[in-house]
């Protein structure tokens, strides 16, 4: 449908972000960027190569050296594809920390913007529409309440056979949005320009819709 259409969709953990940035990529024909998963990506390598995962300068070095590769389906690290891999706490909490380091969101966010130089693409993060494609024709800024958040999750991770404490889960989603928000390199911001949108009472379809509706609206008036 278009070419080199950019829509950057930020917000914190558990808002919806990466269901709603795939199907809106799809609709589009868009290439769809999970940024987290860049993250994850190369805390999972830092884990399976065994670096010092406090080394700054050893970490921003292996983010430079892993190849992400963009399918429809999702990303390709180093030809591998890797899905469940990248969501186990152990990697989670080293994307985290990394996600920390200055150097190593500076590796990253070239590639990223290198990939939008190629392609139309709907990325997903918490500093896309704020430093990594700050001319995104489309900036949205998803988040939803906190218990809600939680309720999405504690579902997820019940259908997943998992029982877990539904107070705990919303007291891990506040602490990791406190982290997010307040740390030095690029903490979680809405940009100014980004259209706020509070997923807590609406279904995925009409959030989705919404944003749609947004880059109808950019296409057809500008
Ligand atoms: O969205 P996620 O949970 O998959 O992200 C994994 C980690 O990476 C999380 O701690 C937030 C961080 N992240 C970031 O700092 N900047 C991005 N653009 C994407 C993710």
């Amino acid at each position: 449908m278009m070419r080199r259409f950019l829509v950057a969709i930020d917000g914190p953990a558990g808002a919806g972000k990466s269901t709603v940035a795939r199907l809106v990529a799809e609709q589009l024909g868009l290439t769809y960027v999970d940024t987290g998963a860049m993250y994850r990506g190369v805390a999972w390598r830092a884990l399976q190569e065994k670096v010092d995962v406090t080394n700054e300068e050893v970490l921003a070095q292996l983010a430079e050296a892993t190849q992400f590769k963009l399918e429809k389906e999702g990303i390709r690290i180093n030809g591998k594809w890797l899905k469940e891999e990248l969501r186990t706490p152990e990697v989670s909490q080293l994307a985290s920390a990394i996600a920390k380091m200055g150097e190593v969101r500076q590796a990253l966010v070239r590639k990223q913007q290198e990939i939008a130089r190629q392609h139309g693409v709907v990325m997903d993060g918490r500093d896309i529409g704020t430093h990594v494609l700050p001319h995104a024709d489309v900036k949205v800024f998803l988040t939803a309440s906190i218990e809600k958040r939680a309720k999405r999750r504690y579902l997820e991770l019940l259908a997943k056979g998992y029982q877990v404490d539904e107070r705990t889960l919303q007291e891990e989603i506040r602490k990791r949005d406190e982290n997010d928000q307040t740390r030095k390199h690029s903490p979680l911001r809405q940009a100014e320009d980004a259209v706020f949108i509070d997923t807590s009472d609406l279904t995925v379809s009409e959030v989705v819709e919404k944003i749609l509706e947004l880059c109808r609206t950019k296409v057809g008036g500008n």
